[in-house]
C-alpha cells in the first residue's frame, strides 16, 4: 500500500478528517480552557479564529496534500521552486505529530479506562467527593497510564496496518455518527438540570469583565492556538488525508464542512459540561480534570448513568482514537516515505518507538512529577502540549500560509488551482490580499506575543 491509495467516498473522507479534528481537544480540552478563560468571550474568539484563520489554512494544508499526493516529509519536494528549503518544514510536521501522540495517547487511554469503569459500574452513585479522588488515584499510579496508553498504541497501529479503506474509513464513519448522537441527547438533558443555567450564562454570554481580569491577549492566543489544535492543522496531519483525496470535489466547501462539524462537537460539549458543572459546585477552571470530574458527576445523577456513562466514554474513546489513527497514520506515511519499509513492519517499528516516546508523559504524574516546567500544578504533558499548540501548529500554520501564496514558495495561482478543482465551493480569490499579508502578518504577531507572555 502508499500513499496513494485513494478513499472510497466523500462521506469517507469527510468523517475521516472530521474524525482527525473532533477528539480529545474537543471534548476534554476545549471545555477546561473555555472555563480557565472566562467563558463566553473565549468562545465568540475562539469561533472568529476558526473562521479567519481556522478554514483557510485548512484549505491550504489539504491542497498541498492532495497536490503532493505524499507525506508531509516529501510533500513539498515537487510543489517548492528549485533550491528553496520549504522541504524542512516537511520534517517538523513528522516532529510535531510524534510530540502531539507522545501525550494524546496517555489522555486517549484515560477515556479507555473511563470506558471500562463505567462499564463495571463503579461509578453508580458515587460522590463528588469520591469522583474527584478517582481521577488522583488514577493519575498516580504508573502502571495505570503505562498500560492504557500501550492500549491505544496497540489499537491505533493495529488499525493503520489493515489499511486505509478497509481500516481507517469504515470504522471512522460509524464512530463519529455515534458521538454526534450521544453528546446531543447529552446537551438536552443537561439544558434541564437543575442549577444549570447558570453554567450556560457562563458558556455563552460574554463577561468582558473577566476577560479583562484574565488578561485580553492571553484569551485571544488561546483562543488561536485551541482553532488550530481542534482542527489538527499546522503539522501536516489533513495534508496526508488531503493526498488521499481524489479531484472530485474542491477543497473549501470541505474544510468549511469539517470546521463546521468539529465546532458543533466542541460548542455541543461545552453545553455538556458548564450547566454540569455549576449544578454539582465543580470549579470550571479546574483545568485538564474538568472532564474527568463533571461527566462522571452528570452520570451520577441521571436515570440510567452507568448505561449512558458507558455509551458515552465509549464513543469519546472512538474520538479520541480515530484522531490517533489519522496522527498515527501519518507518522506512518512519512516513516514509509523515507524508509521504503513494507506497511506492517512499519507499523511495528513506528508503534514500538511511539510506546516508547509516550512513556515520559505517562510517568509525569507520579514518578517524574517532580519535574514541574511551568511552575506548581503542570507537567510533562504542559511541556509537550506547549511545543504543540504554542509553537509547533501556529508556527506550521504560517508557513503553509506563505508557501500557498509567495511567489517563492508554491504561489496563490497553484494553490488556487489545485483548492478550486472539482465541485463544491470555490475559495474566494479576492482574498488574495488578506491571505498573502494580513493573514501570515497577524498570525505571526499573535505567535510572537504568545511566546513573550509565556517567557
Ligand atoms: N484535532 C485533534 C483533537 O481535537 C488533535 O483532538
Amino acid at each position: 500500500m502508499n500513499n496513494k491509495e485513494q478513499l472510497g467516498s466523500r462521506l469517507g473522507f469527510i468523517l475521516l478528517s472530521a474524525g482527525c479534528a473532533i477528539g480529545l481537544g474537543n471534548v476534554w480540552k476545549f471545555p477546561y480552557i473555555t472555563g480557565q478563560n472566562g467563558g463566553g468571550v473565549f468562545l465568540i474568539l475562539y469561533i472568529i479564529m476558526l473562521v479567519l484563520f481556522g478554514i483557510p489554512i485548512l484549505t491550504m494544508e489539504f491542497s498541498i496534500g492532495r497536490a503532493s499526493q505524499r507525506a508531509p516529509v516529501k510533500m513539498y519536494d515537487d510543489l517548492e521552486p528549485k533550491g528553496s528549503k520549504w522541504h524542512l518544514h516537511g520534517v517538523f510536521c513528522m516532529i510535531g505529530c510524534i510530540i502531539l501522540m507522545m501525550y494524546y495517547g496517555v489522555v486517549a487511554g484515560w477515556i479507555i479506562r473511563y470506558f471500562i469503569k463505567f462499564l463495571a459500574g463503579d461509578f453508580v452513585s458515587a460522590s463528588t467527593k469520591e469522583i474527584t479522588a478517582e481521577f488522583g488515584t488514577m493519575l498516580a499510579s504508573p502502571a495505570i497510564n503505562v498500560g492504557y496508553m500501550l492500549i491505544v498504541v496497540l489499537i491505533g497501529f493495529s488499525v493503520c496496518a489493515i489499511g486505509i479503506q478497509k481500516g481507517l474509513e469504515r470504522i471512522t464513519k460509524y464512530m463519529m455518527l455515534a458521538l454526534l448522537a450521544i453528546m446531543v441527547i447529552l446537551a438536552v438533558n443537561s439544558f434541564f438540570m437543575e442549577g444549570g443555567k447558570e453554567g450556560l450564562k457562563f458558556f455563552l454570554l460574554p463577561d468582558w469583565k473577566r476577560t479583562s481580569e484574565i488578561g485580553f491577549a492571553n484569551v485571544l492566543i488561546d483562543a488561536l492556538n485551541q482553532a488550530f489544535f481542534t482542527l489538527s492543522i499546522g503539522m501536516g496531519s489533513m495534508a496526508v488525508l488531503g493526498s488521499y483525496m481524489n479531484k472530485e470535489r474542491s477543497l473549501f466547501g470541505e474544510s468549511i464542512t469539517i470546521a463546521a462539524l468539529d465546532t458543533f462537537v466542541a460548542v455541543t460539549a461545552g453545553l455538556i459540561m458548564f450547566p454540569a458543572c455549576f449544578a454539582y459546585g465543580i470549579d470550571v477552571d479546574s483545568g485538564p480534570n474538568l472532564l474527568f470530574i463533571t461527566m462522571p458527576n452528570v452520570f451520577a445523577n441521571m436515570g440510567l448513568g452507568r448505561l449512558w456513562g458507558s455509551l458515552f466514554f465509549m464513543f469519546m474513546s472512538f474520538a479520541a482514537l480515530s484522531t490517533s489513527f489519522a496522527v498515527y497514520e501519518n507518522v506512518l506515511a512519512n516513516f514509509i516515505e523515507v524508509t521504503g519499509m513494507k506497511r506492517r513492519m512499519a507499523c511495528l517499528v513506528c508503534g514500538i518507538g511511539m510506546f516508547i516516546l509516550s512513556i515520559p508523559c505517562a510517568l509525569g504524574f507520579n514518578v517524574w512529577s517532580d519535574f514541574k516546567p511551568f511552575g506548581e500544578n503542570t507537567g510533562i504533558l504542559d511541556l509537550e502540549d506547549f511545543a504543540v499548540s504554542n509553537i509547533i501548529l501556529p508556527l506550521g500554520a504560517i508557513i503553509f500560509a506563505l508557501f500557498c501564496t509567495l511567489r517563492y514558495g508554491w504561489g496563490w495561482k497553484n494553490f488556487l488551482t489545485e483548492a478550486n478543482s472539482g465541485t463544491g465551493l470555490k475559495f474566494p480569490s479576492f482574498l488574495k490580499p488578506y491571505c498573502t499579508f494580513f493573514l501570515p502578518l497577524i498570525l505571526i504577531i499573535i505567535f510572537i506575543t504568545g511566546l513573550i507572555t509565556v517567557f
